[in-house]
């Protein structure tokens, strides 16, 4: 059983990783509306691999006997001045997730629970990875700024990402 207090935040979290979904799916369509199709599919293989985050959580919270309450989902921005901007906003929204996932650590350990704080220590070294490709993107057109040439190069280059849906992983809250 988890208590209600993790079960609350759970599914606080479960709802912010669709949002995260939900935010770059928003930012995909408007990369497509530019004619930059290869940071739409990295936007869109993002916007899957969120779906996969609050499935984790969905499912963890389910395994330990809680109850998933889905609730409504905000509705994102819808457009960008630039790519830069929106790789930007893509950053500091990681770091806020990363803040998020740091409090739930925090409310695990005042808990007592070491199940829920084993299963966010995947998220705490996820959460590098995540903060460091949309920085990464954001260093690459930074170095690009108005050269159109730069910009050609890294749309071609984002656009090789893959995502690929795990089989059976997604139902193992590991
Ligand atoms: Fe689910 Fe991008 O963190």
């Amino acid at each position: 059983m988890i208590s209600d207090k993790i079960q609350e935040a759970f599914n606080k979290q479960l709802n912010a990783e669709l949002y995260s979904s939900y935010l770059y799916l928003s930012m995909a369509a408007y990369f497509q509306s530019v004619n930059l199709l290869g940071l739409a599919n990295w936007m869109r293989c993002q916007a899957q691999e969120e779906v996969l985050h609050a499935m984790k959580f969905y499912t963890f919270i389910l395994e330990r006997g809680g109850k998933v309450t889905l609730t409504e989902v905000d509705g994102p921005p819808v457009k960008w001045d630039s790519p830069l901007q929106a790789f930007e906003d893509a950053y500091a929204h990681e770091q806020k997730v990363t803040a998020l996932i740091n409090n739930l650590v925090d409310l695990a350990i005042q808990e007592r629970d070491h199940a829920a704080n084993a299963f966010l220590q995947w998220f705490v070294t996820e959460q590098v990875e995540e903060e460091a490709s949309a920085d990464g993107v954001v260093q690459q057109l930074k170095l690009a700024g108005d050269q159109g040439g730069g910009l050609f190069m890294i749309d071609r280059e984002l656009g090789q990402r893959t995502f690929t849906y795990p089989a059976a992983g997604v139902m193992a809250a590991e």
